[in-house]
């Protein structure tokens, strides 16, 4: 395999750059320099969910030593994928460049925290927004305000610090965090959007947002539990 079919091949799921780069003289050295960026990109936002990470992982041992239990069920992370962020460009107008995509997309790199009672939502997204080196760009509580689907969630957009070799950079990392009540109700809901082509019926709809009511006061009801017990 030559070089031009080594790069056309790896960027084969990269349709718009491959036709835009096609087009022009120095093909190899443009399909170089995008393929460095592209992987540089995605190393950049790898790097920030591992700091999040870290610190979140910190926070959840430093419960565990100071009062015997974990607030932190569980932490997902992804990068969105090459494709989904070209569709997302796309759909948004953008011209399909790396600039684009850092400039305009602030959930290239997303985290899902569950965790066991909703008070630990809010010790946790506190204790991200008290991190004076944490940047928070943009935080919803859907928990409070809950989506017109039934959704629940906190959701934050915070620019993270990279320390790289030769510079500091910021990334924006978007972190969900939720109960594991609230975290199975979207994962099914999500599943079942997914699953069905055409749009869900309403009453289905309606169905669904009955039972997210329903999962929401009992993570209320097993808040009072805990604090109950936790005033024996
Ligand atoms: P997008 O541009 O679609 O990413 O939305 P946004 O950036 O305006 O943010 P929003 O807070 O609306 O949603 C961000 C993410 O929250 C989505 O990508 C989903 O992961 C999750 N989410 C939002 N609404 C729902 C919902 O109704 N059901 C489920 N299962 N997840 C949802
Ligand atoms: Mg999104």
């Amino acid at each position: 395999m030559n070089e031009k079919d080594f790069y056309t091949k790896t960027f084969e799921y990269l349709p718009a750059i491959t036709n835009k780069v096609m087009e022009s003289e120095s093909f190899q050295e443009k399909m170089a320099r995008t393929f460095t960026d592209f992987l540089e990109l995605q190393h950049l936002y790898d790097s920030a969910i591992e700091v999040v990470k870290t610190y979140l992982g910190i926070l959840d041992s430093e419960f565990s030593v100071k009062f015997q239990r974990n607030p932190i069920h569980n932490i997902e992370s992804r990068l969105k994928s090459p494709q989904s962020i070209i569709g997302k460009l796309q759909k948004k107008g953008l011209p399909i460049t790396t600039e684009a995509a850092r400039n305009n997309l602030l959930d290239m790199a997303g985290i899902r925290v569950t965790c066991c009672y909703i008070s630990d939502i809010y010790a946790i997204a506190d204790l991200l927004s008290r991190r004076d080196d944490f940047e928070i760009i943009k935080q919803k509580d859907y928990i409070i305000n809950p989506k017109p689907s039934g959704y629940r969630s906190y959701h934050m957009i915070i620019n993270v610090p990279v320390h790289l070799a030769t510079k500091k950079t910021y990334a924006p990392v978007e972190i969900q965090i939720r109960t594991i009540a609230m975290d199975f109700w979207a994962s099914l809901e999500h599943q079942l959007k997914y699953k069905t082509s055409n749009e869900i019926p309403p009453e289905l709809s309606e169905e669904l947002r009955d039972c997210a009511d329903k999962i929401a006061e009992t993570d209320i009801q097993m808040q009072k539990i805990f604090a109950q017990l936790n005033d024996y």
